[in-house]
């Protein structure tokens, strides 16, 4: 029995040994280990042997299956690093990667990121309102009265409820107001919404960046200040800003900003940036009947507020000729930013 457990361990091993691929292997494995295989046969024949002659039998056995098993598990992965090393020939390992094109910000993103931190530096925080506004916030508490152009259906997105497509983030002026009691300093860049045909100059979905300053004894001079210093920080502090008298419904007195543009070539000329003023008294009124309280008292609060047109800036700053290669997400307009 002895003899015969250590001839079969031994044709195992050699089987093993000469197996050069994995379905032979396998096939060693069923002649030596499987239900019918040599091995088990030799196990049944225990069966013959006396009491005393079983345990060191039983122990032999044992100790083949280990070996023949081992041998098994070593040569199936020798098997398994031939055929990997295999399919590694002729790649050259030492070939440069090839680099992935890396993506920029947007440059209205970068735009708007660059505005948020210049004002930020004079104390501005970020705010925000719903694009979805109701009529009272983006018209009325904006002392813009029911025959306003802005609010006919022809230049606006109504819904059915009444509800609106905000056409400017001025709204967000009024939602802080009635929020929170002064002093307030916030600025809301976000979308606005308009039945503008669309042009080179004009997108029916635009990006627009709200300023707002209540506090006792703002003025004018504080109003210019802030937004001088803005536009110098944002285009070169040897830029040319103008204050122009205008008007808009909630504000008084209100001005538009030019800034002198300078393009090789071509005269230097104003160009508009953003509306601003200071805020009217009739906006503080409206805000303390619906708080209820006089926090927003006319007779103690003043503020200036301000808006602009983010695309706009964008436009200038980089000298883009149509507004529509801001959204057409063409890859050679933007990796120019990025
Ligand atoms: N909301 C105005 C617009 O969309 C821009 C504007 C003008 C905003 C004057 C202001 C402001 O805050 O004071 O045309």
């Amino acid at each position: 029995m002895k003899e015969e457990i250590q001839q079969i361990q031994s044709d195992a091993l050699a089987a093993i040994e000469a197996a050069t691929d994995e379905a032979t292997l396998e096939q060693t494995k069923v002649d030596f280990l499987g239900k019918k295989g040599r091995l088990t046969g030799a196990a049944g024949a225990m069966r013959t042997l006396s009491k005393e002659e079983k345990p060191a039998a039983g122990q032999l056995l044992n100790a083949a299956r280990g070996a023949i098993t081992e041998a098994l598990d070593t040569r199936r992965a020798g098997l398994q690093d031939d055929a990997d090393r295999k399919s590694l020939e002729g790649l050259d390992l030492t070939l440069p990667g090839r680099p992935l094109p890396s993506g920029g910000l947007h440059p209205l993103s970068l735009l708007k990121d660059e505005a948020i931190q210049i004002l930020r530096r004079l104390g501005f925080a970020l705010a925000e309102g719903p694009e979805i506004e109701t009529e009272y916030h983006c018209f009325d508490a904006l002392n813009t009265p029911p025959e306003h152009p802005a609010r006919n259906e022809k230049d606006t997105f109504y819904f059915d409820s009444g509800k609106l497509l905000r056409t400017h983030t001025s709204s967000v002026q009024i939602r802080t107001m009635e929020k929170d009691a002064p002093p307030i300093r916030i600025i809301a860049p976000g979308s606005a919404y308009r039945r503008d045909e669309i042009d080179a100059t004009h997108l029916s979905v635009f990006n627009q960046l709200e300023g707002l300053c209540v506090d006792e004894d703002i003025q004018v001079g504080d109003l210019k200040g802030t937004l001088e210093f803005f536009f110098r920080a944002l285009f070169g502090e040897d830029t040319n800003v103008r204050f122009r008298p205008h008007f808009f419904p909630f504000t008084e007195p209100s001005f538009e900003i030019d800034i002198m543009l300078h393009v090789e070539g071509h005269d230097p000329k104003w160009i508009e940036v953003a509306g601003c003023g200071m805020v009217d008294p009739a906006v503080f009124e409206s805000l303390s009947l619906k708080r209820g309280d006089d926090a927003y008292s006319p007779d103690k609060i003043t503020g200036f507020a301000f808006g602009m047109g983010l695309d706009r800036l964008a436009m200038i700053k980089w000298g883009i000729r149509d507004i529509r290669l801001l959204i057409e997400n063409d890859a050679r307009f933007l990796s120019q930013f990025s």
